[in-house]
């Protein structure tokens, strides 16, 4: 993985919404491949980080290269999958996947051909003419990801997929994004504010502290791959979540309070 050649670097990124500083001084590099997640207590930015990495959001300094290439606005190089799906209701599954590709004009009978294996990939082959009122939450995420996908994005942003699932469903969809991201090994990343599932899926976590929020340790994940969910209980994973909760508990604590001062 060292190895890998620079996907996304990140130089001196700050954002600011008026007089709040949310993101300070970020700088970083991600190779290609990568699974990276990124914790941290609410508020710490997270989002923010995203958005801005995803073109929907202008930093207020610093700057961000995608295979080179400054970031400056939303790309086809980078597919979204955010915790609310957003799949449209009076398309099936199948037209709401290829959304993208007709977006950019790239319909065709190979694109669709590439749909139907996403779909297939993601465990939906036989829903193709569904509606997304007939699917789960946890299927209709799993149209999401196949959507995102199917631009053949450079790098993924996911920003909490499987937070508004329960937890039996979150499981399941944590082993099934792993085993379609070793089809594709995409460059990642995957924000959570879910330890354990950040531990599970990453190579390294990026883990963020607040006010402002900026890069506070980086994690290397040396657990082995392919990563049953019987991992989550081995006591190299339970220190990994340890050291990590520790890192962050007191800033959830204060953002917690926070919350309930309104
Ligand atoms: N569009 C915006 N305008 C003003 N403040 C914002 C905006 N978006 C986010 N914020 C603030 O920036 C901080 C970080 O938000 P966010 O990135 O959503 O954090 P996280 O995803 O880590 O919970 C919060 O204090 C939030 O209220
Ligand atoms: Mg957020």
């Amino acid at each position: 993985m060292t190895d890998a050649p620079v996907k996304l670097s990140v130089a001196d990124l700050t954002k600011r919404f008026g007089s709040l500083e949310v993101l300070q001084n970020i700088t970083t590099e991600i190779r290609n491949g990568e699974f990276i997640s990124i914790v941290g207590p609410s508020g710490c930015g997270k989002t923010t980080f995203l958005r801005i990495i995803g073109g929907l959001e202008q930093a207020s300094g610093g700057e961000a290269h995608l295979d080179g290439r400054r970031i400056e606005g939303p790309g086809a190089d980078r597919g979204f999958v955010f915790q609310q799906d957003n799949l449209l209701p009076w398309r099936d599954i199948l037209a709401n996947t290829e959304i993208g590709p007709e977006i950019n004009g790239a319909l065709s009978p190979e694109q669709r051909r590439n749909t139907l294996r996403l779909l297939k990939l993601v465990g939906l082959e036989g829903f193709e003419h569904y509606y997304p009122r007939q699917l789960s939450g946890g299927m209709r995420q799993r149209v999401n990801l196949a959507r995102a996908l199917a631009v053949d994005p450079a790098l993924l942003l996911m920003d909490e997929p499987f937070s508004a699932l329960d937890a039996q469903t979150r499981e399941i969809m944590q082993t099934e994004l792993l085993r379609v991201w070793e089809e594709g090994r995409k460059t990642v990343l995957f924000v959570t504010h879910q330890i354990d599932e950040a531990v599970y899926l990453s190579y390294r976590i990026f883990v963020f502290a607040r006010r402002p929020g900026r890069i506070n340790e980086i994690i290397d994940v040396d657990l082995p791959r392919p990563r049953p969910l019987s991992i989550k209980r081995t006591p190299r994973f339970v220190e990994y979540v340890d050291h990590i909760w520790k890192l962050i508990e007191e800033d959830v604590r204060v953002s917690v309070l926070e919350e309930h001062a309104g």
